[in-house]
């Protein structure tokens, strides 16, 4: 009883879009503004920040799902991501002036059979709702592309779900919707050239 009123309380909160202007408005009531934003890439001390902020801005995003991964599961899953030392995955925060992790950006390597135009995924981008429509979403897109660049590789593709309203976010930024063989579209876009999206985002 208690999950689904949990539930539905979360349902309602994602009516209500979050607003640039409203959002500026109460960091200046916390005393922050844009400038007292950083970001930066993670590092293995952000782990149980991180398991917490993923476990927070999942549930945001997907209030319909009625037991979200928990803190303690993302945080075992950070755990073993960090385990990878090979330097091709990367993961960006964004923190705010009192220390706290507001918001992230993961990426991977992408290798399928079936989608060999794609070597790179964006694989996570998550915000506090305090934090969205600010620009921070682009500025972590920049960060994940200029790790790929540096590293060769010129193309990436996310896997998102299609009803979720930040589609919009990749759409904008000139995402090519990506359809199955049968010709239906389930959430995934991709960009064949990431210099392209680099000068889009600059
Ligand atoms: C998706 C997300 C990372 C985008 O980051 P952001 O900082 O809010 O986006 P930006 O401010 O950089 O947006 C750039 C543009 O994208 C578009 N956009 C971003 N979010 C949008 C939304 N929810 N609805 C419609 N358009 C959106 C807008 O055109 C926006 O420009 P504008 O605000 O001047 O109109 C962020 O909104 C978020 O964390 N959402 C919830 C988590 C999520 O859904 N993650 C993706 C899982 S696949």
């Amino acid at each position: 009883m208690k999950a689904l009123l949990h539930t539905v309380l979360r349902m309602l909160r994602t009516f209500r879009r979050p607003s640039r202007h409203v959002n500026l408005q109460r960091m200046q009531r916390r005393g922050e503004s844009l400038s007292t934003l950083i970001i930066r890439e993670a590092t293995a001390r952000d782990i149980p920040a991180l398991g917490a902020l993923h476990a927070k801005t999942w549930s945001d995003t997907y209030p319909r799902v009625i037991h979200p991964p928990t803190a303690q599961l993302r945080e075992h899953q950070w755990r073993e991501q960090f385990k990878v030392t090979d330097g091709r995955w990367c993961c960006y925060v964004v923190e705010n002036s009192r220390g706290q992790l507001v918001g992230f950006a993961k990426g991977i390597p992408f290798k399928a059979e079936a989608m060999p135009d794609f070597n790179g995924e964006l694989s996570k981008i998550y915000l506090l709702r305090g934090y969205q429509r600010l620009g921070l979403g682009s500025r972590l897109l920049e960060k994940v592309v200029q790790h790929f660049l540096q590293r060769g590789i010129r193309n990436m593709l996310l896997f998102a779900d299609p009803g979720n309203a930040s589609c919009r976010f990749y759409e904008t930024l000139g995402a090519e919707k990506l359809f199955d063989r049968k010709g239906a579209f389930h959430g995934a876009y991709g960009w064949r050239d990431l210099q392209e999206l680099l000068n889009r985002l600059r």
